[in-house]
């Protein structure tokens, strides 16, 4: 996945507007970056790196204009190379192409190219986009129409933004990858995400797929693939730019842990009647689905786990896919409902999911955070988690909020019948994972384990998933060994890893048979000298066998879920920080996967 940026309108200050912009969308990927002004002729920098990098190559340079592109870059095509880096140019350096997603048929578009006479300086799909632009411009066509004529060639995913030398204008097209745009009276900007520009305004047009969009010094105009005009709404977004900055912390991934009490109480606002113990799911209108089909990836997966669990404790049948598996064998559907989970909307797995899905006939439905993404405006329904911009690339924030409008979800369109009590739990969850965060000592426990072989985290029913996600967060930030296991697989092979060099993160709630049988697992991974840290309610005698133990206070198992996560989030992110791990910007790994 990669960021663009695009500026038209902000005179001098251009080049700072995309640098800026770059900066703001480097979550997105961050192996290499560049920028391209347009004027009589075109000006370009680019450099394998990080946006850093790219300063300090636009120092030794003098790039100037009032129109220009930039884009950040995570590999697909070719190694992070500065050749590889975007943007990229036709043969004469008159037409500056920046590109998100995979053009799939570029192998056979860059032969003809070949054969026809063009170089070629890079490994990369996107370099066929502005061979085509220069050979739609050599045979007459204005501007415009061959960055067109260009873009009807490809096949694949694309965000991409062009300018052509002598032309003060900026030209866009999306297809399965996200591009908005932001106006800002005098100037326009266009890019990935909003960050990116959320500084300057907070008025926004997103396009959708098929349509193209003109940028220059007149205002905007977005057309269809036929040229003709489509009146777009300009929306209004709802987060202070001071929520895309690190506000004091070291990382944004502690800053988004430490937001969670906040997003929590965003995500439940309006939602509940306490007094009638119900929810008010917006505009969803009535759903009673008669089966649930949860897709999802990553950490929206172990959300969709959580979620499958609370329609099946309602009496609904509901099962959790993940997305790169459902699409390659979809299950039966009948009419259950397809709800997927994803912070971003742009996870191409989980797109492609929605879309089999969808083609069977499924009515869909998405748990987002992202208003205006591409899941959202492709499900017939969109259920929003409200959890405000997240920019660590490990998912922290999202995923509370995700299991919170879960939560919201399932009493809204089932019969629970403790719909009073989960209401309780997370009328309380601000407060109580407020007090998990200021009190947790897994700072402590994490500079005691920092040199461990491997990790393993261990729980049963609704803690399952959060095993899974304590696991994946270990791994994603620290690079080490780690793993989650239902609590009761642990005996069915994993157990053979588990020594005294490997600690056991156990989640232990409530004091049911499901926690009694996680303590007797407990005791297995004790007996082979594991060192044991129960994450607990404390109404089991677990810490009879725990080396440590991490606090929840009392409260529903399901809040307790978010509580007892809390505290792995930050183990992780201690664990990390002590082995100077780039948090924010795990190594490989891209914020939102726009590729399958
Ligand atoms: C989470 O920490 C990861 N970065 C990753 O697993 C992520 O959850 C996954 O790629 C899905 O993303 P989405 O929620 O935007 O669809």
């Amino acid at each position: 996945m990669c960021g663009i940026i695009g500026c038209v309108g902000r005179g001098d200050e251009t080049l700072d507007t995309l640098v800026h912009g770059l900066s703001k969308l480097e979550y997105r990927g961050y192996d290499s970056a560049g920028v391209a002004m347009s004027g009589d002729r075109l000006s370009l920098c680019k450099k394998s790196g990080k946006i850093d990098d790219l300063r300090e190559a636009l120092s030794k340079t003098s790039l100037s204009g009032s129109v220009g592109i930039g884009h950040t870059r995570w590999s697909t095509h070719g190694p992070p190379t500065d050749a590889n880096s975007h943007p990229h140019q036709d043969c004469k350096g008159d037409v500056a192409v920046v590109h998100n997603g995979i053009i799939e048929n570029y192998q056979s578009l860059r032969d003809e190219l070949v054969a026809a006479g063009h170089t070629f300086t890079s490994d990369t799909d996107t370099e066929v986009v502005p061979h085509l632009i220069e050979d739609a411009l050599a045979d007459g066509a204005d501007p415009e129409a061959a960055v067109r004529r260009a873009i009807a060639q490809l096949e694949g995913s694309y965000a991409i933004a062009a300018v052509v030398a002598g032309t003060d204008a900026i030209f866009a097209a999306r297809h399965d990858s996200p591009l908005v745009l932001g106006l800002d009276g005098g100037a326009t900007y266009l890019a990935s995400d909003v960050p990116a520009f959320r500084d300057f305004t907070d008025k926004v047009v997103y396009l959708s797929d098929g349509e193209f969009a003109r940028l220059d010094a007149s205002g905007w105009e977005v057309t269809d693939s036929d040229g003709v005009r489509v009146e777009k709404d300009v929306d209004t977004v709802e987060w202070d730019p001071e929520e895309t900055g690190k506000s004091g912390y070291d990382h944004f991934m502690l800053k988004e842990i430490h937001e969670q009490p906040r997003a929590l109480r965003q995500c439940l606002r309006e939602r509940v009647d306490e007094m009638a113990g119900a929810v008010d799911l917006d505009d969803l209108g009535d759903l009673s689905p008669t089966g649930v089909q949860f897709v999802a990836c990553g950490t929206s997966y172990h959300a969709a786990l959580y979620g499958a669990q609370l329609f099946r404790e309602a009496g609904i049948p509901a099962q959790a896919f993940l997305a790169s598996e459902y699409a390659t064998s979809v299950p039966p559907i009948g009419d259950a409902l397809v709800v997927g989970v994803t912070q971003s909307g742009e996870t191409a797995d989980t797109l492609s999911a929605l879309r089999a899905a969808q083609k069977r006939g499924a009515r869909t439905l998405v748990v987002t955070n992202v208003v205006g993404s591409t899941a959202a405006r492709e499900c017939d329904h969109a259920f929003y988690i409200r959890a405000g911009p997240e920019i660590g690339v490990a998912a922290s924030k999202t995923f509370s909020s995700q299991l919170a409008a879960l939560n919201l979800l399932t009493l809204g369109m089932t019969n629970s019948d403790d719909a009073r009590e989960v209401i309780n739990g997370l009328r309380e969850l601000p407060g109580d994972l407020q007090r998990v965060l200021d009190e947790s000592r897994a700072e402590e426990v994490a500079e005691m384990y920092t040199d461990a072989g491997a990790y393993f985290f261990i729980g049963r029913g609704l803690q399952f998933p959060v095993a899974l996600e304590g696991a994946l967060k270990m791994k994603e930030i620290t690079y080490k060994h780690a793993e989650g296991f239902a609590a009761g697989e642990l005996k069915h092979g994993p157990l053979a890893l588990v020594t005294s060099e490997t600690p056991v993160f156990a989640v232990v709630i409530g004091d049911d048979e499901k926690a009694r049988k996680t303590v007797g697992n407990v005791k297995e991974v004790e007996a082979r000298d594991a060192p044991v840290v129960a994450i607990t309610d404390g109404q089991t005698d677990v810490h009879r066998y725990a080396d440590h133990v991490l606090e929840v206070p009392e409260t529903h198992e399901r809040a307790a879920a978010v509580l007892a996560n809390a505290h792995l989030q930050l183990l992780s992110y201690y664990t990390a920080a002590k082995l100077g791990r780039n948090i924010d910007k795990p190594r490989n790994l891209a914020k939102s996967v726009t590729v399958e």
